[in-house]
């Protein structure tokens, strides 16, 4: 197979037919086969005539669609290699139907710096997704002084965050807010008030009491909310919350939402297919930040998705090494991977479970995460990102996935293409698989396997 680059946006050369495949286009999803030259859709319909040396991809029986867009993975390079790598971590994205991720900043060094960004960025072109970056909201993520906003933006930053942690004082997130709105940038929040948290590592209720277990009230959470919601409702700024969890913070954005404030939200799939109940094992890998709740927050979590409420389904993919995740479960740090579960999750919880149609289950993953991270059509994308999260058609660029719905699997985490292992699902049985991914044109998964 010859695949040649071009320059600018590293498109495939080599034609690529789809066919057999039910397409989510504009009408709908119609019965088509999908031809694809130079790294753009040119052809959508039955009976194409394929050129001679076009690569043929098997997807009868599967749903064609935009590739998916993760608007929170850490990627842990530079810092902590041992755990993920920008490579490993766009491998695993690209079997997940990733076509994009956005790489949070909570890196060491931290990206702060136009010099670090870029050097990110510059590493995800090269890899199996496209990387986008979101830029640290402060200094070394310390909450204090502003880091320069203004130049990362230059280089096609489109959301900032602290995440990892909230912003704590609520002058330093009002004068980020201002700025950011001031740029036509996003200002995004990992809610978590540090004071209210107090250092709790699970939720505050029954588990934490019966595991003695230091717990944190939803409430650390609904505050830095609301106070966010103020501020954006104040100065006209655009925020962004990340990985909601609570009934009260889904509660809070629908009412912004009713009321005109700029505002969209994520919630990650764990916090939509586990409770606190699963602690009862005392295995670090269910400690993940914000924690994991009882059960009337996670059914909040889904109502928020089918209403509209939540706006995407984020990973918040977060590798760390089996030492670090072996320690005691109050020293282990939080996280947990999702990028190579997050669509059976989806499929299972929401369409299966929750009856969202699969249009939905691309818009939550794929369109409004496009639009949210600034790679959507009319996103600012400079630094070369392609359009992301559109239907099939005619003219755009092939960023692309094939979902299996009716393949189950079994969880493996020692098999998935993270460095790390440390996902909750461990032995799970999953409904809904990723069959093929098409990036530019280039299928980078055939038949669930990467190809480089
Ligand atoms: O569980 C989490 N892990 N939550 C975060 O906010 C950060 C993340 C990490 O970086 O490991």
């Amino acid at each position: 197979m010859t695949i040649i680059q071009t320059a600018r946006y590293g498109m495939a050369q080599e034609a690529l037919a789809i066919v057999g495949g039910n397409v989510l286009t504009q009408t709908g999803l119609i019965r088509a086969d999908v031809m694809v030259e130079e790294g753009i859709v040119t052809a959508i319909g039955l009976d194409l005539d394929l050129p001679v040396a076009a690569k043929v991809i098997n997807a009868a029986g599967c749903v064609v669609g935009p590739g998916f867009v993760d608007l929170h993975t850490h990627l842990r390079e530079p810092g902590k290699e041992q755990a993920e790598t920008i490579a490993t971590g766009a491998r695993a994205a690209a079997l997940g139907g990733y076509t994009a991720v956005v790489a949070m900043p909570n890196t060491d060094p931290v990206l702060d710096s136009a010099f670090v960004v870029r050097a990110v960025l510059d590493l995800g072109a090269v890899s199996t997704c496209e990387v986008a970056v979101a830029g640290a909201i402060t200094v070394g993520r310390q909450g204090e002084a502003l880091s320069p906003i203004a130049e990362l933006a230059k280089l096609g930053v489109q959301l900032f965050t602290d995440d990892g942690s909230g912003v704590q004082h609520g002058g330093v997130a009002r004068r980020a807010l201002d700025y950011c709105r001031g740029l036509g940038v996003t200002y995004a929040e990992h809610c978590e008030d540090n004071a209210i948290a107090a250092g709790g590592v699970v939720h505050e209720g029954e588990w934490s009491a019966k595991l003695g277990l230091p717990g944190q009230p939803a409430s650390a959470e609904e505050a830095m909310v609301a106070r966010d919601l103020l501020l954006a409702r104040e100065l006209g700024a655009r925020l962004h919350l990340l990985h909601l969890s609570t009934q009260g913070s889904v509660d809070l954005v629908r009412q912004a939402k009713a009321a005109g404030i700029k505002v969209t939200a994520e919630a990650a799939p764990h916090h939509f297919t586990l409770t606190d109940a699963t602690l009862q094992s005392y295995d670090a890998v269910f400690k993940v930040n914000p924690p994991l709740r009882p059960d009337h927050h996670v059914q909040a979590i889904i109502q928020g998705f089918l209403d509209g409420t939540i706006d995407a389904v984020a990973t918040d993919h977060a590798p760390h090494t089996k030492e670090t995740k072996d320690l005691p479960f109050d020293e282990a740090p939080p996280g947990m991977l999702g990028l190579e579960t997050a669509f059976s999750l989806t499929y299972e919880r929401l369409v299966l479970g929750a009856k969202m149609s699969i249009e939905q289950l691309f818009q939550v993953m794929s369109t409004n995460p496009a639009r949210i991270a600034g790679l959507d059509r009319s996103g600012a994308r400079p630094y070369g990102h392609t359009p992301h999260g559109e239907l099939v058609a005619v003219g755009n660029v092939a960023n692309l996935v094939v979902v299996d719905l009716d393949a189950t699997w079994t969880v493996d985490g020692s098999s998935f293409a993270s460095l790390a292992a440390n996902t909750p699902y461990e032995g799970r049985v999953m409904h809904g698989a990723i069959r093929h991914t098409v990036l530019r044109g280039e299928p980078v998964v055939l038949e669930g396997v990467a190809t480089r």
